[in-house]
């Protein structure tokens, strides 16, 4: 059977979160298992296009279904550093390629955009004519055209000081448009249930992605809060449970964290399975259950395909577990908690993780950072995973960022794994809370 042409597709970027954008485009990449190529060198943070190469435009198109970091793909038909030299490669294209539009029967629009400088309408209906020698033969229909071209202009990174002409041009046909759209459907304004640390939804659904979260899987959240990272896993179609050191937090009790409700209790419908309701997403929920990861409720069986999470850096919630020493006959029954330090958290979520994941199952959790160069070997390890990404992603306050960190399990769990882990006594992260709230 004669192998199928690949040819070039563009990916349009999202100008947010550019240090997640490329990790994402590659889990997606490997969750559905399609034979899209790119060059790495290609990709810079700075600049929203990526070209792709692929077999089929169905390939690029399930990528875009995906992502919420990808605004659109294309299918890439010509490109030029001008004008010129833009006209120069449509001319040249072999017919096959806009045969299928220069029959009549068509309708069409091209649309013009652009990176780093803003366009005035006469520019852009300039632009648009300047295409005329292309052989459309279809009726242009604005609103609800059979088929989208767009002429990109890319002006390079400085937009405070954009060039007079633009660096590249590409002319493509729009195949699909990201998951953006979902960044409002899982607003955090709109959901009933909120805590003080909800975690936002597109963070969470790169999460999810980083995650390889498919229909059927079974995600676990063990700082689950008010859920926000479960929501994200189901939308995926993972079934979800998540476990909390807080008894009001999992009984949606307290006083909300709505600043609009400042002071008032929360009502009967604040809670995780609520949350799950309001977005057709119940039948994904299974439980939320109170447990304490020092001390974790589970059986070690290696159950679970994902864990994600975010834990506490004790900025707007406390860093506590429950002591395990209390001894004496008054102390018995009772559940004291006491302070715990960010490496400890993190060396607990490995070892739970260790023993919890599936091989090949992954952990993706965020780990918060001060100081001048984050060193990989600060990230906390375990024999049993494996170091799959880290994605900075900076904060606004003291120099601060977090790095989102995937893990994989490469190797099943036996205790004697852990024969040579020592607990870190003082790792770059304990002093976190310090630094962050330091006067400069
Ligand atoms: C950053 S918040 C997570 C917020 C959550 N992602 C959300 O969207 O609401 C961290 C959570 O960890 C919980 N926590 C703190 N110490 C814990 C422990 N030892 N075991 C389990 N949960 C703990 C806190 O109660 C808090 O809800």
């Amino acid at each position: 059977m004669a192998a199928r042409l690949r040819r070039q597709f563009l990916c349009l970027f999202a100008q947010e979160h550019t240090d997640l954008r490329l990790q994402e485009l590659k889990s997606i990449i490997s969750i559905l298992n399609v034979n899209v190529t790119f060059n790495e060198a290609d990709y810079t943070n700075k600049s929203p296009f990526l070209v792709l190469s692929a077999s089929s435009d169905e390939e690029v198109q399930s990528i875009a279904r995906r992502s919420v970091l990808i605004k659109s793909v294309y299918q890439l038909i010509g490109r030029g550093n001008c004008y010129d030299s833009l006209k120069t490669c449509l001319m040249g294209l072999p017919t096959h390629v806009m045969e299928p539009y220069s029959k009549p029967g068509y309708t069409f629009c091209v649309r013009v955009k652009s990176f780093n400088k803003k366009l005035n309408t006469s520019y852009m209906i300039n632009a648009i004519e300047w295409l005329s020698f292309l052989p459309f033969a279809g009726k242009v229909n604005l609103s609800e055209p059979m088929h989208e071209f767009h002429l990109l202009e890319d002006y390079g990174e400085r937009q405070d000081k954009p060039p007079e002409h633009p660096k590249q041009i590409f002319f493509c046909k729009l195949l699909s448009i990201g998951q953006r759209h979902l960044i409002s459907t899982y607003s955090l304004r709109t959901r009933q249930f909120i805590g003080n640390t909800s975690m936002d939804p597109l963070l969470s659904l790169v999460m999810a992605n980083m995650a390889q979260v498919s229909p059927g899987k079974l995600v676990y959240d063990p700082f689950a809060g008010s859920g926000s990272i479960l929501i994200a896993c189901a939308h995926y179609g993972g079934y979800v449970l998540g476990s909390d050191i807080d008894w009001t937090i999992i009984h949606g009790r307290g006083k909300s964290s709505r600043s609009s409700s400042a002071g008032k209790w929360r009502g009967r419908h604040e809670s995780v399975r609520n949350n799950l309701s309001q977005y057709s997403l119940e039948h994904q929920y299974i439980d939320m259950m109170v447990s304490d990861v020092s001390n974790s409720v589970w059986r070690e069986k290696e159950i679970i395909d994902a864990i994600v999470t975010d834990p506490p850096y004790g900025i707007r919630e406390g860093l506590r577990c429950i002591d395990d020493t209390l001894t004496s006959k008054e102390e018995e029954g009772q559940l004291k908690e006491i302070k715990y330090n960010l490496s400890a958290v993190i060396f607990d979520l490995l070892k739970l993780s260790a023993r919890l994941l599936v091989k090949g199952g992954r952990l993706v959790y965020w780990l918060p950072f001060i100081g001048d160069k984050f060193d990989p070997s600060y990230i906390p390890k375990h024999p049993s995973l494996s170091l799959v990404s880290m994605s900075e992603q900076c904060l606004s306050q003291n120099f601060a960022s977090r790095w989102l960190i995937t893990m994989e399990k490469t190797l099943q769990f036996n205790s004697s794994l852990e024969k040579d882990l020592v607990h870190p006594d003082l790792t770059p992260f304990d002093d976190f809370r310090e630094k962050y709230f330091q006067k400069k």
